[in-house]
């Protein structure tokens, strides 16, 4: 009986470990994305490079994710927040301001913006666009 009592402990303890250690891993999202825009598309597809582990070393994860009121107002990021794809919020059918209207100008506007203010060699198209 307490050898099963203990077989049990340690069942639980991996179980809950693994789950917290996946958990922590799934939250962080890929170390390297692929962005490209599928509701949107440009007639010729231009995938964006995107180092995110990278990204995520320099800056808080609110620098780029938010979320959306009922209102249809931004909402500013919280930590453990369920994380949705760009595309979901920003795409010509959401009714977003022109500027943010799809994948392409949402990423334009938070990621070739900030690029531009860091070093004008960064907002070069080549840099995402390989
Ligand atoms: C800092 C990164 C970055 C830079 C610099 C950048 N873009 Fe983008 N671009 C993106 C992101 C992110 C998207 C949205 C995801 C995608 O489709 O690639 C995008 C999308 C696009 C799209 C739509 C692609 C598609 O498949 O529908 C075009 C066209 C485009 N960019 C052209 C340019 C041009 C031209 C330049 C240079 C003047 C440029 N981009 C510079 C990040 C960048
Ligand atoms: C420089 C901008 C930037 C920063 C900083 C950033 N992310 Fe991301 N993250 C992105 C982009 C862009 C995507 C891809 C979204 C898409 O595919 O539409 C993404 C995707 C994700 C995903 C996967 C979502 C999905 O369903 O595909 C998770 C999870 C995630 N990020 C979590 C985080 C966390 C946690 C932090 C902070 C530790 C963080 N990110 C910091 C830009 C960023
Ligand atoms: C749940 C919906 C939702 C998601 C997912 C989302 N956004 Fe937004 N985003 C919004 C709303 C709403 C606004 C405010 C629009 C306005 O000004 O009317 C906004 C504003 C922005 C702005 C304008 C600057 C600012 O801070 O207001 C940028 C740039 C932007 N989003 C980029 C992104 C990028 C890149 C992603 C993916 C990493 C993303 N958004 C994911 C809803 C979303
Ligand atoms: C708040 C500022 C900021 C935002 C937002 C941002 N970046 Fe960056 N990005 C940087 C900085 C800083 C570097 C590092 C440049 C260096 O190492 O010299 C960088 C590096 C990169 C690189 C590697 C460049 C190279 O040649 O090594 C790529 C690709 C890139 N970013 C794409 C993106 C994309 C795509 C987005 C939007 C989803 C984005 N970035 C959003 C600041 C930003």
């Amino acid at each position: 009986m307490k050898k099963m009592l203990f077989h049990c402990a340690l069942l639980f303890c991996c179980v809950t470990v693994g789950a917290i250690g996946l958990a922590t891993a799934a939250d962080k999202g890929p170390a390297e994305i692929t962005l490209q825009s599928t509701i949107d598309p440009a007639p010729t597809p231009k995938p964006s490079l995107f180092p995110h582990a990278a990204h995520q070393a320099r800056m808080e994860c609110g620098v780029c994710h938010h979320g959306k009121g009922p209102d249809g107002k931004k909402i500013a990021y919280t930590e453990g927040q369920a994380i949705g794809k760009c595309e979901s919020c920003h795409n010509s059918g959401a009714g977003m301001p022109d500027k943010l209207s799809t994948f392409k100008n949402a990423g334009h506007a938070l990621c070739q913006d900030c690029h531009r203010k860091t070093k004008p060699e960064l907002a070069k198209c080549n840099v995402c666009h390989k």
